[in-house]
């Protein structure tokens, strides 16, 4: 979310790969640019940090530029059902340490978003089909960018023991149920964003304040820039059978700094 966000990542991440051993990195880079959408840049600049992939979501071609940074560079990937013609992919097999495959794909749920998508669960099923767990790819991670917490965990459900992680992306708000669901999938409802939670969902509080409580805009959102905390989810999973043997989520620095894995 906005600068700091990005700071936060460029601060912590290389660190976190080394001392937790990290094998794999997804960030979701849709707010990295100001709060709305992600440049190209930018993209880079999370790659270069130590991404292995960066997610979109519903504002993923909010900077023009990611129209041409997503066909250049294949470890960015947007939501399978953004829209019929839209540039770049919705999943990819990446090659991880060892030999090893993980597949990442994104999807977008329809409650409370504010553009009508196509339905998430049979934009997935084809994918969960064609790469079965412990086939093709060691580990398969699903992004559920929506609004509505309920939606999710249908999805983690639906997902269940067909991926390695159902994470959800989008509220900027981090849950506290990072679990393994019954048939061997990590779940967590929201992995919250990276960025300062003095703030309305990562904006400047005063004007979202002012518009919930006056009903009158009077200038542009802007991200806050204080400290801040870097939130996700840590995976690990059985490579043999694609499925999570343990989750945890992550806060690192700023407002809800907490221990890590
Ligand atoms: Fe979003």
């Amino acid at each position: 979310m906005g600068r700091s966000g990005r700071k936060a990542v460029a601060d912590h991440l290389p660190r976190l790969r080394s001392e937790w051993r990290l094998d794999f990195v997804v960030v979701n880079g849709e707010n990295a640019t100001n709060g709305m959408g992600l440049s190209g840049d930018h993209a880079k600049g999370l790659l270069e940090a130590g991404a292995d992939c960066v997610t979109l979501g519903d504002h993923a071609f909010d900077q023009k530029d990611m129209m041409q940074a997503i066909e250049q560079d294949q470890r960015i990937i947007r939501p399978i059902n953004f829209a019929k013609g839209a540039p770049g992919r919705g999943y990819r097999l990446f090659d991880a340490p060892g030999g090893r495959k993980i597949l990442v794909a994104q999807v977008l749920g329809q409650v409370f978003m504010k553009r009508p998508f196509d339905d998430p669960f049979s934009a997935i099923e084809p994918v969960l089909k064609s790469h079965p767990p412990g086939g093709r790819a060691q580990a398969i991670i699903v992004d559920m960018h929506c609004e509505a917490t309920s939606e999710k965990m249908a999805m983690g459900h639906y997902c269940d023991g067909r991926a390695s992680l159902v994470v959800g992306t989008h509220t900027h708000v981090p849950t506290a149920d990072a679990q393994v669901l019954p048939k061997g999938t990590g779940y967590l409802t929201d992995a919250g964003m990276c960025g300062d939670y003095d703030s309305v969902i990562g904006m400047d509080k005063a004007e979202p304040m002012r518009r919930f409580i006056t009903g009158m805009p009077k200038s542009r959102f802007t991200p806050a820039l204080g400290e801040a905390t870097l939130s996700g989810i840590y995976l690990e999973t059985d490579d043999r059978t694609g499925k999570a043997t343990r989750t945890k989520m992550i806060r690192v620095g700023g407002r809800l700094e907490q221990a890590g894995p």
